[in-house]
């Protein structure tokens, strides 16, 4: 028999703390943390995503500035817009929603938020940090998947971690943080040959690819925990993971369900951030 590990759960108890500390900021007088949140353009992905970062802020009681800027943002007007928050005192956290459109350069972007107020962690700075193993912020994803199989106690120690995805906002990060944990880590990615030759070496399987049925019964090790980052629609819209879950389930130990596994772990992760971005810039003060 396997476990679900739930995120939803997990993810939710979290907050909950949030807002417990949230209250007694405000009830002493404090500001509330504030994250502001920049869109270029309609993705429909990435306007989900977004709006489930500011509902998240609202319940805990964070402030929540959006800003939805048309897909013919200039990147310059961008810029502009992100030293302004920069500048901003009640704004501790800024994230500006990836995809980019392709005018726009990604790099110039990251490298013009406040290293303080980058609750991404996708900042050079704080990659500095964290590869150096001193993370200002933990990236989120990677950090939520952390925080998740730290609540059913799976041991990381001396264990092989395969991860199969190479992304600056996943693969790499995550990489770091089990290394951190002292795991043995094995990165994979679209030009790894023979994939179920690795995977089925894996104590811990993260997929983190975004390619529907891409994990399949025999790339597992019968007993292996299974985390799946993948956000995929199916053929008929329903949305679904890297894993071909009711297959592979029976074989782990330990399994995240998608939806309701790692994706709110994300946007837990970020309210921490946002919560440490606001802690640590009072105390600079
Ligand atoms: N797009 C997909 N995931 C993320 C994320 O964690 N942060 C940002 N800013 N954009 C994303």
């Amino acid at each position: 028999m396997y476990t679900i590990l739930d995120g939803k759960e997990t993810a939710a108890a979290r907050r909950q703390k949030l807002a417990e500390q949230t209250r007694v900021m405000l009830e002493s007088g404090q500001p509330a943390p504030g994250l502001a949140v920049i869109l270029v353009g309609e993705d429909p992905a990435s306007s989900v995503y977004v709006r489930n970062k500011c509902r998240a802020c609202e319940e805990i009681g964070f402030l929540s500035r959006t800003y939805q800027l048309p897909c013919d943002t200039s990147e310059r007007d961008l810029l502009a817009l992100i030293t302004t928050l920069n500048r901003d005192e009640s704004i501790d956290g800024i994230l500006v929603q990836l995809p980019l459109p392709p005018s726009i350069r990604q790099t110039a972007v990251i490298e013009a938020i406040a290293p303080e107020k980058d609750v991404d962690a996708f900042h050079p700075e704080n990659l500095g940090l964290l590869f150096q193993g001193t993370p200002r912020f933990k990236p989120c994803t990677p950090a939520g998947i952390l925080a998740l199989l730290d609540r059913y106690h799976i041991p990381l120690c001396g264990k092989h971690c395969v991860v199969v995805g190479r992304s600056n906002i996943v693969g790499k990060p995550l990489s770091q943080l089990l290394l951190a944990r002292d795991a043995t880590v094995t990165v994979c990615h679209s030009k790894t040959e023979d994939l179920p030759s690795f995977t089925r070496q894996a104590d811990l399987l993260i997929s983190a690819v975004g390619k529907a049925g891409l994990i399949t019964q025999n790339m597992i090790k019968e007993g292996a925990v299974v985390v799946d980052v993948g956000m995929n629609r199916n053929e008929s819209g329903k949305l679904c993971g890297d894993v071909t879950f009711e297959s592979v389930a029976p074989h782990c130990s330990f399994i995240t369900p998608v939806p309701g596994g790692v994706g709110p772990m994300t946007i837990a992760m970020l309210m921490e951030n946002t919560m440490a971005a606001a802690s640590q810039r009072r105390l600079a003060r």
